[in-house]
Order: structure tokens, then C-alpha cells, then sequence
């Protein structure tokens, strides 16, 4: 284990299905810190808002739900799980309608705004991984290491793809759909007016393309090993 000097945050950004999550939970494990998936918060808002029909203009009906919300992870069988007002969702946020419609309800401010403040309180105390888009550039700008993470358009794809047949029951899904809704995503998150996907300025940039995983992992380790010094 690493001997850390101070209560560290490590920011792990990128694109969707670009492999952020894996090395974020590896990372967490390995160094015994907290690990948190700030896109699981994004998406267990969208599933409420889809669950309660309310139109993604209705800033006041938008506004008024998320003063009734409350985000918590807790451990189920080992597994990080997300509860929305203390309900077990982990399942639920993974599928494509939530999928379908979370970027553009990243693009909100007052939902950027709610889950920032949040994510800035559950962070605050250190030693902890945070995977997201926007970490390093405004969750925690101050974070100790950042890192952006990429992989080809085809690759990511074929990740999500095999991770949702293996998680849902529909038989239908395709990855041609998987693909377009990747796509539709990245532009989303890079065009946002509101802390759109961007790398930090001094974060390490890691392409998964051609590494396993444990050579994401150590080159994070490295790495981390190297700031801290
Ligand atoms: O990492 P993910 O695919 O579960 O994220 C789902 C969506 O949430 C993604 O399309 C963009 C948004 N998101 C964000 O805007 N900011 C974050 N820090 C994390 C996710």
C-alpha cells in the first residue's frame, strides 16, 4: 500500500466507456481509498426525472425534484451501489433510456450545480478516487493527480455493448445503437456550455487502446507515486 503523506484526491476524467471506472475502482482498491462514480449521480437523476415525466425545460418542476433528492452509495455484496432516496438503483441507471437522455440532463446547470456541491462534500475529506468528466476542471480543481483517459470510438462500443448484454435482458440490443448513442453522448459533453469534458491543463493522459487492465493500473500507480514524492 502507499504511504501517502496527506489525504489525497486522485481525478480520473474521460469519455464514455473509455475504461475511467475500472482503473478508478482498481485504483481505489489497491490504495484502500474511497472510490466514487460521479456519472452513476448524473444518471440516477436522469432515471428520476424519466420516472416522474417531467420535461427537461421545466426548470422549476427540475429544481423542485432535486430539492427532494438524496444520493447515497452504499456497499451490497462488495459492490459500490447508488441509492436514490435510499432505494437501490444500481441496476436501473445502466439502462439505455437512462442512457439516452443523461447527457442532456448534464447539461442543466441547477443539476450541474447539486451534484458538484455534493460531490465536493463526499471528496472534501481525501483519499479517494472520483471518475467523471469534470473532476479535475471543476470538481477539484486542486485534486493532487489527474488523469484524462481516452480509447477509440470502436472500442468503447464494443465495451458497452458486451457490458450491457451481459447486465440486461434485452435480446434485441445492437451494437450499432450502442455505437450511436456513444457518439451522441461525446458530443453532447464536449459542447455543454456548462463544464463541458475538457482535459485539465496538468493532467496524464492514458489510452486504453492497447494496455490490459493491469497495465492501466500500474502505470496509474506509477504515476501517482511520482506526484506524491
Ligand atoms: O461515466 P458515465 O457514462 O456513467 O456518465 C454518464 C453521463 O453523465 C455522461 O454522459 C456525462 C455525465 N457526467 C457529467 O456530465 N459529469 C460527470 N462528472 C460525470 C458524468
Amino acid at each position: 500500500m502507499l504511504k501517502t503523506p496527506r489525504k489525497l484526491i486522485i481525478a480520473i476524467d474521460g469519455f464514455s466507456s473509455s475504461g475511467k471506472s475500472t482503473i478508478a475502482k482498481d485504483v481505489a482498491k489497491n490504495l484502500h481509498f474511497k472510490y466514487l462514480d460521479t456519472g452513476a449521480m448524473y444518471r440516477a437523476i436522469t432515471y428520476k426525472i424519466l420516472k416522474h415525466n417531467i420535461d427537461l425545460q421545466d426548470m422549476q418542476s427540475i429544481q423542485n425534484l432535486l430539492d427532494k433528492t438524496s444520493i447515497d452509495f452504499k456497499l451490497v455484496k462488495g459492490e459500490n451501489h447508488i441509492f436514490l432516496d435510499d432505494v437501490d438503483i444500481e441496476d436501473k441507471i445502466r439502462e439505455l433510456e437512462v442512457a439516452n437522455n443523461v447527457s442532456e440532463v448534464s447539461t442543466i446547470q441547477i443539476v450541474r450545480e447539486f451534484l458538484v456541491k455534493l460531490q465536493q462534500e463526499i471528496g472534501k475529506s481525501g483519499n479517494i478516487v472520483m471518475d467523471g468528466r469534470d473532476i479535475g476542471t471543476v470538481v477539484f480543481p486542486n485534486a493532487d493527480v489527474k488523469f484524462f483517459v481516452s480509447a477509440s470510438l470502436k472500442t468503447r462500443a464494443k465495451r458497452r455493448f458486451e457490458e450491457l448484454k451481459a447486465k440486461s435482458n434485452d435480446k434485441n440490443l445492437k451494437i450499432e445503437e450502442v455505437e450511436a448513442n456513444l457518439v451522441k453522448r461525446d458530443k453532447i459533453d464536449s459542447e455543454r456550455k456548462h463544464s463541458p469534458l475538457k482535459v485539465a491543463e496538468d493532467a496524464i493522459l492514458i489510452d486504453t487502446e492497447n494496455m490490459t487492465k493491469q497495465e492501466q493500473l500500474n502505470f496509474v500507480l506509477e504515476k501517482i507515486n511520482e506526484k506524491i514524492k
